[in-house]
């Protein structure tokens, strides 16, 4: 075996790889990981011939004595087409490896199972054909994924480093990106486009479970309809992600005011130093138009989206029940 082998396979060898990388969820993981195993050891060896050479010349050209002259050197022409032809060449290589393997991600594959996933400050929302939604992507294994994104506010960006996969998620048009996880399990999902307060909170999970599962997953979520209005809140206080900004277990404030304990509060008190009453009024009111109503030390505007047109009146009544036993 000849050492280029050597190398590659030692970067290429999943447990090195998974070392100082995130797994490799998907093929074309590991393409990437090759390209940039490639990269890799292409420019440590150009390195240690430019550093390398340099210190070569210092040592052996230094000057030994003050009446020594410089050697009057013009140019050698087929060192010069050397360095210019192989650097091209090396080039050339992976500029045509990174193309095949964009195309190969960037084609859509027919047939693929369709997700849309919307972005929003600050939380991923997926959504399933037949209606269900989730704040959580969830996937079967082994199967062709067509994530179709777009964003409510600011751009957010789709990100998912064990995959090797990344896309805007961008106001008013949609992106879409492919991917066919290999190995089941919970992933990472990162916003990487800076995009306000808690960006760096604007993180989610993929799961890969088996088809079976997944069938399994769809039709109990698809069931949350028929569920009592305070659970389905529950749910809805997940899926819409009031979770991320509202804690609802303790009294603690996070990007928002907390929930726990909220409900029939007498003097809630606002920023203009107003006071309210917490009641069923309020609460829908500061669900379809967070800016109607500020709470003392969350202005001067609520970081909260207005929900109107967006919930169900079913659904806001769901999420008022849920947030009235929150005791
Ligand atoms: Cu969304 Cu950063």
């Amino acid at each position: 075996m000849n050492l280029w082998l050597l190398v590659q396979k030692i970067l290429t060898h999943s447990a090195f790889a998974e070392s100082f990388m995130p797994t490799q969820g998907t093929e074309i993981a590991k393409h990437v990981d090759n390209l940039y195993g490639f990269l890799l050891v292409a420019s440590l060896i150009s390195c240690v011939i430019l550093i390398g050479g340099m210190l070569y010349f210092v040592v052996k050209y230094k000057r030994q004595s003050p009446n020594d002259k410089t050697a009057y050197i013009t140019h050698d022409t087929r060192l010069e087409i050397l360095w210019s032809v192989v650097p091209l060449i090396i080039f050339l290589i992976v500029f045509a490896w990174g193309w095949v393997i964009y195309h190969d991600m960037r084609s859509m594959p027919k047939d693929a199972l369709e997700i849309h996933v919307n972005g929003k400050q600050w939380a991923w929302v997926s959504e399933y054909k037949n209606g269900v939604k989730s704040n959580e992507v969830v996937v079967p294994v082994g199967r062709d994924v067509r994530i179709i994104l777009t964003a409510d506010d600011v751009i957010h960006s789709f990100y998912v480093p064990s995959f090797r996969i990344k896309q805007d998620a961008v106001p008013g048009r949609y992106t879409d990106l492919w991917f066919r996880a290999e190995k089941m399990g919970d992933f990472h999902v990162f916003c990487t486009e800076f995009c306000g307060t808690s960006h760096s909170g604007m993180i989610t999970k993929l799961r890969v479970v088996s088809q079976e599962d997944f069938d399994k997953w769809l039709t109990a979520e698809s069931e949350v309809s028929t569920l009592p209005l305070a659970e389905r809140g529950a749910k809805l206080f997940q899926t819409r992600a009031c979770a991320s900004c509202h804690n609802v277990d303790n009294p603690a404030a996070k990007v928002g005011p907390t929930m726990y304990k909220l409900f029939g509060l007498a003097d809630h008190e606002m920023m203009d130093g107003s006071k309210v009453t917490a009641d069923e009024n309020y609460l829908r009111e500061s669900i379809l138009n967070s800016q109607a109503k500020i709470v003392k030390g969350f202005g001067p505007r609520s970081a909260m989206p207005a929900f109107q047109g967006q919930l169900s009146e079913v659904e806001v009544n769901a999420l008022i029940e849920y947030i009235k036993g929150l005791k």
